[in-house]
């Protein structure tokens, strides 16, 4: 098969793929038809681009079950086969041979690095790691009980004020601005949790690859220092490469619907960390934790929890099961799940007790028919957690460890979406509900 080559035709994407199908709509009696687009893996979509202008009608898709709001060539996922691939490339491959900075210019570039592809820019993450030191007095300024998810939003949105200069021409800059971004994030979340701990900064280093370098700013100590351990460094790479994109999840279509009213690369992706901040979305990684420990400590009757996520008067969910897409087994779990053992097995541990109750209750919920007819399976998020854990970061960075994870893909949609000769300002319709024109009442005959 030849290789996918992304240019300025395949960009102007959703036009290039009309078939010959079309749909047809009924409405008052009259017949209007739409052309149908089918994606290069298949994917069916009803064009209702002009539906409005000749009909007078809008739809109606709560949570966009339904809806796509754009062509993309970066990720496919394909929810009912547990399909997930990055630019062409399946997932299994990428997390099992390549580094997160290999697949960070995959999916904002499409296509791999060659070698000095790769070296250079790995140059210009290490050149561009540190922060300017007026940032890092913002650290001091947020009170010790910041979430860590806030901290790293607020910081990633003042990047603009100190590095207006690359916003002019972005997609031409996306190497420095991809860069830079994906450095300083690195720095920031590890200066945040060391300010957490009241501990001195660790400033980066230009010798190590960029998942030892991120490890060593976390844990190296003027009193302790720090050796990287390279299997530590392996199952982080796969985590990151794991999370570093999902196509259009919650977060990813934030940074492309604010992205789209033309604001820039660094205040799109904090919206975006805003929104993975979610217990629904990548928040769900400390939450399954804190569940797991909570049965743990219980005495380890995870049945209760089974009980009151069945139970539709009690709105509690077990975290880290279903997925708005996968309707089978989310394909990035089993990797993970399978990269729990190993890690745990490099680093000497010999049993974990979370990781055992997690086994269980995968093994319950795969056979009880009120997860089975709903098509609930782990997620991405139900065994991240455990790994996270095993390499010593806290809890309450788990979801900043997915935003470094994600921050590829956010680039890569932002860029795509920016350079898109169809781009248009994202801006939903609605159908009003409210009352209609009423006469107003003067305040003081008001009842
Ligand atoms: N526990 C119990 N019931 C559930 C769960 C769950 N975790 N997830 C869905 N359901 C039920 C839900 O109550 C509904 O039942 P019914 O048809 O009887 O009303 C049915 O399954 C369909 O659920 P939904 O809320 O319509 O599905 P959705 O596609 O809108 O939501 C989800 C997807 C991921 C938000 C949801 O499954 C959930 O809340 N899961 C727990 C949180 C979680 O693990 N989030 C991480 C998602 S993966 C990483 C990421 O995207 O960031």
């Amino acid at each position: 098969m030849s290789e996918w080559k992304v240019n300025k035709k395949d960009e102007a994407m959703l036009n290039n793929f009309v078939s010959d199908q079309k749909a047809q709509v009924i409405l008052d009696g009259k017949t209007y038809t739409l052309p149908v687009i089918i994606g290069s893996e298949g994917e069916k979509a009803i064009d209702i681009r002009t539906l409005r202008a000749e009909t007078g009608y809008v739809t109606i898709d709560s949570g966009y079950m339904n809806t796509g709001s754009c062509g993309s060539n970066i990720t496919y996922l394909d929810g009912e086969q547990g399909i997930l691939n990055y630019r062409g490339y399946g997932i299994e491959e990428l997390a099992n041979n390549c580094s997160f900075v290999e697949v960070a210019f995959l999916l904002v570039h499409g296509s791999l690095p060659t070698q000095s592809e790769l070296s250079n820019f790995s140059r210009l993450l290490g050149r561009f790691a540190l922060l300017h030191e007026d940032m890092i007095h913002f650290f001091d300024h947020f009170p010790p009980y910041s979430p860590p998810m806030s901290i790293l939003s607020s910081m990633v949105n003042s990047l603009c004020n100190f590095y207006p200069e690359m916003t002019e021409n972005p997609v031409e800059d996306i190497d420095l601005m991809s860069a830079r971004l994906l450095s300083k994030i690195r720095t920031i979340a590890a200066f945040s949790y060391r300010k957490s701990l009241g501990q001195p900064l660790v400033y980066p280093r230009h010798d190590l690859s960029y998942c030892a370098n991120f490890l060593n700013m976390m844990f190296d100590s003027p009193v302790r220092p720090y050796e990287v351990n390279q299997n530590v460094v392996a199952a982080l790479n796969k985590l990151l490469i794991l999370h570093a994109d999902h196509e259009q999840n919650c977060s990813t279509s934030t940074v492309r619907l604010v992205g789209s009213a033309r604001v820039n690369l660094y205040a799109s992706i904090s919206a975006g960390i805003n929104a993975l901040w979610g217990p629904l979305h990548g928040g769900a990684n400390e939450a399954v934790i804190e569940m797991l420990e909570e049965i743990y400590q219980s005495g380890g009757d995870y049945m209760k929890y089974l009980d009151k996520a069945k139970d539709r008067n009690d709105p509690f969910r077990l975290v880290g099961f279903g997925h708005r897409v996968y309707k089978s087994h989310d394909p990035r779990s089993r990797i993970i799940k399978a990269a729990c053992d190993q890690v745990l097995a490099a680093l000497g541990i010999s049993s974990d007790p979370l990781l055992d109750i997690a086994r269980e209750i995968e093994e319950v919920v795969l056979s009880d028919s009120y997860f089975v007819e709903r098509n609930l399976y782990p997620n991405v998020d139900f065994y991240s957690g455990i790994i996270y854990r095993a390499l010593g970061i806290p809890n309450n960075m788990f979801t900043v460890m997915f935003a470094l994870g994600r921050l590829p893909g956010w680039i890569a949609h932002w860029k795509e979406m920016w350079d898109d000769p169809n781009w248009r300002i994202g801006r939903p319709r609605q159908i009003y509900t409210g009352p209609t024109r009423r006469p107003f009442v003067p305040i003081d005959e008001r009842e």
